[in-house]
C-alpha cells in the first residue's frame, strides 16, 4: 500500500530558523519521513512578500535547506527542494487565484496581521495572494497532510477550500488535504513576551531562541526569559504563561509530560528550571548547529541535493498539472507530449 503524502514549506527569511519553527514544524517533517511519503520546500518565493534583501536571500535559501538536513531530514527518504526551481507553483498559484474570492483572501488573519505592521498602502499583492501560492504548493502534490503550526490553520482551510471548488467545478483533480499540528508545540511563545507568538517579526531578539545561537545566547536568553509572580514551576496558561511555555518547551524536548516536569521541579524555583532547560535547548542544538556550518561548507553539494530535489518534485507535479491545465480548458502545445 502506498504511503499517505505529506508537504509542507519554511521560509527563507531569516539567519536561522527559530525553537518555533523546530518544535511547531521541523521536528514533525524529520518524523513524518518513516511513515509517509515527504515532500519538504524551503519557498523563497513566499520570501518576495515581505520587504527584503536580494543579495540575502541565497544563502538564507541555502541557511534553511542545511538547517532541514542537520536536523534531520534524510533527502533518500524524503524530497527537499526550493519552490522556485519548480516553476509549476506559480502557474498553479495563478490557475488558483482566479478561483479565489478578493473577499475570501481578504479574510485571511496573517495577511491583516502583516500589512497592518507597515501600513495597508505598502502591503503588495503578493502578501495578498500569499496563502494562494500557499494552496498551489500543497495541492501539486496531492498531500493528504500539512504538517505545520497553528498559525497556518487558516491558511489550510482555504486550501480545502480551494480544492474542493476545483474539484467541483472541473472535475476531480485535487486532494483536499488535513492539517498535521501538534497541540502540545502548536505555538511556541515569545520568551519577553508570553502573549505573543515566538515570531521572526518579533521586537526583540531576546525574545526568540534561534537554532544556530551560541550555546551562551541560548543561555542568556532563558536565563532572561519572562516568568510570572511567584516561585512555583506549574504550568497555569492564564495566570503563568510565561512559565507554562518554557515547562511545554521542556516537556518537548525532554520527552516527559509536563505533569513530570512539575513535580521534579517541585520547590526547586524558577533559576534552577531554567538552568536546566538551558542546558537541554543547547544540547538539542548542538549538532544540529555543527552539522549546518559543514554543510554550508560545500555550497556545491548543497546544491546538488538540492537539484537533485527538484528534479524528484517537478515529476511527482507534472501529472497533476497537466490534469489541472486541461481541465480548466487551457489549450495543449501542440508537440508538448
Ligand atoms: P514560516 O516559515 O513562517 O513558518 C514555518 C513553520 O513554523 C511554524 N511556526 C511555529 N510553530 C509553533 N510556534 C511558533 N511560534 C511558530 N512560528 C512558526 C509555522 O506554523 C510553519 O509551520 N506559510 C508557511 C510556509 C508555507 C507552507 C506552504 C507551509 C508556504 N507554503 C505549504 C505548509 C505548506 C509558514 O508559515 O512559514
Amino acid at each position: 500500500m502506498s504511503r499517505p503524502r505529506v508537504f509542507s514549506g519554511i521560509q527563507p527569511t531569516a539567519d536561522s530558523f527559530h525553537l518555533g519553527n523546530y518544535l511547531g514544524a521541523v521536528r514533525q517533517w524529520v518524523a513524518l519521513q518513516d511513515t509517509h511519503d515527504a515532500f519538504y520546500c524551503v519557498v523563497d518565493l513566499h520570501a518576495l512578500t515581505l520587504p527584503y534583501d536580494p543579495a540575502l536571500l541565497p544563502r538564507r535559501s541555502r541557511v534553511a535547506a542545511a538547517q532541514l538536513l542537520a536536523a534531520g531530514l534524510d533527502p533518500d527518504r524524503c524530497t527537499l527542494f526550493v519552490q522556485s526551481h519548480v516553476a509549476e507553483h506559480a502557474e498553479l498559484c495563478w490557475m488558483l487565484g482566479c478561483l479565489t474570492g478578493f473577499g475570501e483572501a481578504n479574510r485571511m488573519t496573517q495577511f491583516k496581521d502583516k500589512s497592518s505592521r507597515d501600513g495597508h498602502d505598502q502591503a503588495s499583492v503578493g502578501l495578498f495572494t500569499y496563502p494562494v501560492l500557499q494552496a498551489a504548493d500543497i495541492l501539486l502534490y496531492q498531500a493528504d497532510q500539512v504538517p505545520v503550526g497553528e498559525d497556518q490553520r487558516q491558511h489550510l482551510e482555504l486550501s480545502r477550500a480551494l480544492a474542493n471548488r476545483f474539484n467541483h467545478r472541473f472535475g476531480q483533480t485535487f486532494t483536499p488535504p488535513q492539517p498535521y499540528i501538534l497541540a502540545e508545540v502548536a505555538k511556541i511563545y515569545d520568551l519577553q513576551d508570553p502573549a505573543a507568538k515566538m515570531s521572526k517579526s518579533s521586537s526583540s531578539p531576546q525574545g526568540i531562541i534561534d537554532v544556530l545561537d551560541s550555546p551562551e545566547a541560548i543561555r542568556r536568553k532563558i536565563a532572561r526569559a519572562v516568568t510570572d509572580a511567584g516561585t512555583e514551576v506549574r504550568a497555569d496558561p492564564e495566570a503563568k504563561p510565561g512559565v507554562t511555555n518554557l515547562l511545554r518547551i521542556y516537556s518537548a524536548l525532554s520527552g516527559e509530560p509536563v505533569a513530570a516536569v512539575e513535580t521534579r521541579y517541585h520547590g526547586a524555583g524558577y533559576g534552577a528550571f531554567k538552568k536546566d532547560l538551558a542546558e537541554l535547548v543547547v544540547a538539542t542544538f548542538a549538532a544540529v548547529r555543527e552539522k549546518t556550518h559543514q554543510l554550508m561548507a560545500d555550497q556545491a553539494a548543497l546544491d546538488r541535493l538540492l537539484a537533485h530535489g527538484a528534479a524528484r518534485a517537478r515529476r511527482a507535479a507534472a501529472p497533476t498539472m497537466a490534469a489541472a491545465r486541461e481541465r480548466m480548458g487551457l489549450l495543449k502545445a501542440a508537440g508538448s507530449g
